[in-house]
Parts: structure tokens; C-alpha cells; sequence
């Protein structure tokens, strides 16, 4: 059975310089942030236990195959759209939810594809985005003070003291919806691949004449052809880009849930985390040193890190150390989210300092959690203008430091929300009305999340620079205040 000390010791060839062997649980005995004080420490050591005994959500080939499409990204042979919820809701795992995001993501991934002329990866905040760090341990709803939100993983977001309290059976409850997720993913890739199947396919079907090994062998060579290119835009026929599926990522915060899901490739003794196929840092848990940052070393899978405007060009250069050590393509994705105002000032700093350290990361802009600030009512918004105006100044920095933008991470719903404020969406915060259902950050809706992929493939299409056409009216600066 597994324990947290399992004594196995991975050899892990090349990745780590300054030791060989990680241990899944080093986190352990090292500082950490933003996890539940679990009121029943038994019944989660059972939930870690049962995790343990699973099957993987992913696996090591998938994981693998993103690193490649991640490593074109940073060698701007490609290009990284990352976005989904802030938290993702667990009843999401309905087959209508996934099909909607996935659906909203390709558009937008074609949008972009279809200004650059390069394939568009595609990753969503999706298949296990349910923990949330936060800036306050509690908050306060209605005049009560409650436990924070910490997402569908901890507790339940609805203003009930028993519902917010952790609940380690929650952990379970989020595999089995990232489970299902998964699930319908896989199964709008195999649609998607069918029908890009040759026209022919059915014919035997209808003709009666099956020549079983002919069409065995055509759909096996089409097949492998299709997915080899999954999870990124393909030229169609008709010249247009299409998008091929999503894969997953989300921030690995609640190190309890994903320890027992880390597993290792039998045939080159990798850990690999296998509740997801690409996992991120957040700006509040990246310190060099803590448990974070080591979980995340250890693993074989390409990793994000958030970095917000406090990280100096020591410390980036240090999270690259630590989790590249070898400075392998695609293995490390560094998120700015700096804020439009701080953009110009704090990123410069450290894209020289990793340029100069040579080490290869796909550089993407967060344009949204530097610009959240507070509606009169409390909730929180965005400025659509604001978030055009970071994504420009994230073009402008890099250009002028002579490295490439690999990406973009936004949070995003398909549909009409209105949680973001500007063209395409509410153009004041007493137009949000009843469109604001979001669990966590505002996302920007349908219409806006079209309009910034499409800024963004013309910002990378003409090297940085978008013209001068405003593709966003700056809305109203007056209604609202910094959080
Ligand atoms: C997030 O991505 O929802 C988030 C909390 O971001 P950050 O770590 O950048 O604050
Ligand atoms: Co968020």
C-alpha cells in the first residue's frame, strides 16, 4: 500500500544537477503555502491512500507529446494559448460544458493561426483547475466572516460555515470530475480525428464489400497521422486552421491531491504527474525552497510558473535552475501577469536576466490577474481595455529584448457572461447584472475572448506591433477602485 514515505527514490538521468534522487513526498519537510488546515487529518490520509490506488488521469506519451508542441512554442515555431476558468465548477464535468470551452478555445486558437500562419497549441485550464490559493484566509459575506473559498477541491463556494469547511473527501470528488472531463475530451478527439478520416471510410459499410485488413490498415495510418498532431491548429484542406483538441493543465496547489497522483514511467524511471498533463506554479506559492517549487522539480512533465510583479531577475533566474536544469525545450513556461500598469517596468528586468542565463522558456502573458480590481459591490472585474493594454505592453517588451512571445493564458467562458467590463461585454459595472457567474476571477466572455485572440495574432503577426487601430474602447476609469 502507499504511504507518504514511501522509500522509493527516483533516478531521474539528467534532469536534477545538484542531486539524482527526488522523492515524491520532499515537499513535506520543506515550507508551504496556501493549503487547507484539513479539520480531519485521518480521513485524508485515507482520501491520499485511495488516490494512490487509481489509475492515472494521463499519460507519459501524451505528456511527452505536449513538451514537443511546447518546445516549438519556445523556439516561436508555435505558439501557446493557455485558458479556462479561474475555478473550474465540478458539475462542469457535463458533456455540454467541455464541448462549449473546447469549442470557444479552438475558435480562438484559429483566430490566432490564422493571422500568424503557425499552429496554435492549445492547453486548457480544465480536467482539475479546482484549487484556488487566496490572499485572505477568510472573507466577509453578508456581515459574517466565513473560511475563504479555496475552490471546488477544499470546500463549497456557497456563504455556508459547514459547507466551507475542507473536506478531504473532496479530493475524490475532483478526480472523478476531472475523470470525466478528461473523458469527453478524448472522445471529441476521436470525433474530430474521424472525421477527418479519408471520404471514402463508410463505403464499405454501404457497399456491403468489406475488405477488413485494407481498411484496418488505411484508418491505422490515418489515425496515427491525426493524433500526431493533436492539441494543436492544422492547416485544413480548405487553407483555413483548424483546431485539433485541448490539453490539460491546472495549478498543482493542494500537493495532498496530486502526490499520490505522481507515477513513474516504467521504462525510464520518470515521475511523472499524471493528474494532468501540464502543471503550474502560482505567483503566491513560486518561493525558491518551498514545497512548491521542489514538488514541481521533481516531475518529468512540462510545468508553468506564474511571476508577478514582485519576482526579481535572481529569483527567475533561480525557478529556472530548479526546474530546468538541463534547459530543456518546452519543459519550462514562465507566466508574466505584472498588471498593464507594471508591465514595462518589472518585465524587461527579468527576460534579460533569463536570456542571458541561456535558458529556454516559452515567455507567455497572463494579461489577466495583474488587472483585477473591485466592483462598488465588492465582486471583483477587469477592464477588457486593460487586459489589451498588458497583452501589447507583454509584445513590446520582448521585442524589445529580441525574444519571442510564446503565449498567451487568459480565463475565459464560452457564452455571455458579463464579468469583464468593455466592448463585447457589459461597457459598465451596472450593466454586469445577473451575467457574473463566475466561482472565482472575472472571465472574459465569448465575444471578448475573440476579440483579444484576435489582437493578440495580429500583435505576433506584425512582430509586436498592432497598429494603430484600438480594437478595444477604453472603458470608463472612474467606476472602480484597486482590490
Ligand atoms: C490563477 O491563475 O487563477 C491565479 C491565482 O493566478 P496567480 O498565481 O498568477 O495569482
Ligand atoms: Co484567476
Amino acid at each position: 500500500m502507499y504511504t507518504a514515505a514511501s522509500p522509493t527514490a527516483a533516478i531521474l538521468p539528467g534532469r536534477r544537477s545538484e542531486s539524482l534522487v527526488w522523492r515524491r513526498d520532499d515537499w513535506r519537510r520543506l515550507p508551504i503555502r496556501q493549503q487547507p488546515s484539513w479539520p480531519d487529518t485521518a480521513a485524508l490520509d485515507a482520501v491520499r491512500n485511495r488516490l494512490a490506488t487509481l489509475p492515472p488521469l494521463t499519460s507519459v506519451a501524451d505528456v511527452r507529446r505536449l513538451e514537443v508542441s511546447l518546445a516549438k512554442a519556445a523556439s516561436g515555431r508555435a505558439f501557446l494559448l493557455q485558458a479556462g476558468d479561474c475555478a473550474e465548477p465540478m458539475d462542469a464535468s457535463g458533456a455540454a460544458a467541455v464541448r462549449g470551452k473546447n469549442r470557444l478555445i479552438g475558435a480562438m486558437a484559429e483566430a490566432i493561426s490564422d493571422r500568424t500562419g503557425l499552429p496554435t497549441v492549445t492547453v486548457g485550464r480544465i480536467g482539475g483547475q479546482f484549487a484556488k490559493p487566496r490572499s485572505r484566509p477568510t472573507e466577509t459575506v453578508d456581515g459574517r466572516e466565513l473560511v475563504a473559498f479555496r475552490g471546488e477541491m477544499v470546500n463549497d463556494p456557497r456563504a455556508d460555515e459547514r459547507l466551507r469547511t475542507p473536506d478531504p473527501s473532496r479530493l475524490l470528488g475532483a478526480y472523478r470530475a476531472s475523470k470525466a472531463v478528461l473523458n469527453e475530451l478524448y472522445i471529441i478527439a476521436h470525433e474530430t480525428a474521424v472525421r477527418r478520416l479519408p471520404d471514402a471510410w463508410p463505403a464499405p459499410f454501404t457497399t456491403g464489400h468489406v475488405d477488413e485488413a485494407g481498411l484496418v490498415r488505411s484508418w491505422d495510418g490515418s489515425l496515427r497521422s491525426i493524433l500526431g498532431d493533436y492539441g494543436e491548429t492544422r492547416r485544413s484542406p480548405s487553407g483555413g486552421w483548424a483546431h485539433t483538441g485541448l490539453w490539460t493543465s491546472h495549478e498543482a496547489l493542494i500537493l495532498d491531491y496530486e502526490e499520490p497522483l505522481v507515477r513513474r514511467d516504467p521504462q525510464t524511471g520518470e515521475w511523472f504527474l499524471l493528474s494532468t498533463h501540464m502543471p503550474w506554479i502560482g505567483d503566491r506559492t513560486r518561493r525558491l525552497g518551498e514545497a512548491h517549487v521542489a514538488f514541481h522539480a521533481g516531475i518529468a512533465n512540462p510545468v508553468g510558473c506564474k511571476i508577478g510583479p514582485s519576482t526579481t531577475p535572481d529569483e527567475v533566474v533561480g525557478l529556472c535552475e530548479a526546474l530546468n536544469p538541463t534547459r530543456k525545450p518546452g519543459r519550462l513556461t514562465l507566466i508574466s501577469r505584472m498588471g498593464a500598469d507594471a508591465v514595462h517596468d518589472r518585465l524587461p528586468g527579468l527576460v534579460r536576466a533569463v536570456r542571458a542565463a541561456e535558458h529556454p522558456v516559452v515567455w507567455v502573458c497572463d494579461p489577466m490577474h495583474g488587472n483585477t480590481e473591485r466592483l462598488p459591490d465588492g465582486r471583483k472585474t477587469r477592464r477588457v481595455a486593460r487586459i489589451a493594454a498588458e497583452i501589447r505592453g507583454f509584445f513590446e517588451v520582448l521585442r524589445d529584448v529580441g525574444e519571442r512571445p510564446g503565449g498567451l493564458h487568459l480565463e475565459v467562458a464560452d457564452g455571455d457572461s458579463a464579468e469583464c467590463v468593455g466592448e463585447g461585454g457589459p461597457m459598465s459595472a451596472e450593466e454586469i447584472g445577473d451575467g457574473y457567474r463566475t466561482l472565482c476571477d472575472p472571465r472574459l466572455n465569448e465575444k471578448q475572448s475573440i476579440m483579444i485572440a484576435d489582437l493578440t495574432g495580429r500583435l505576433l503577426a506584425r512582430g509586436g506591433d498592432g497598429g494603430s487601430e484600438q480594437p478595444v474602447p477604453a472603458a470608463d476609469e472612474a467606476v472602480w477602485t484597486r482590490p
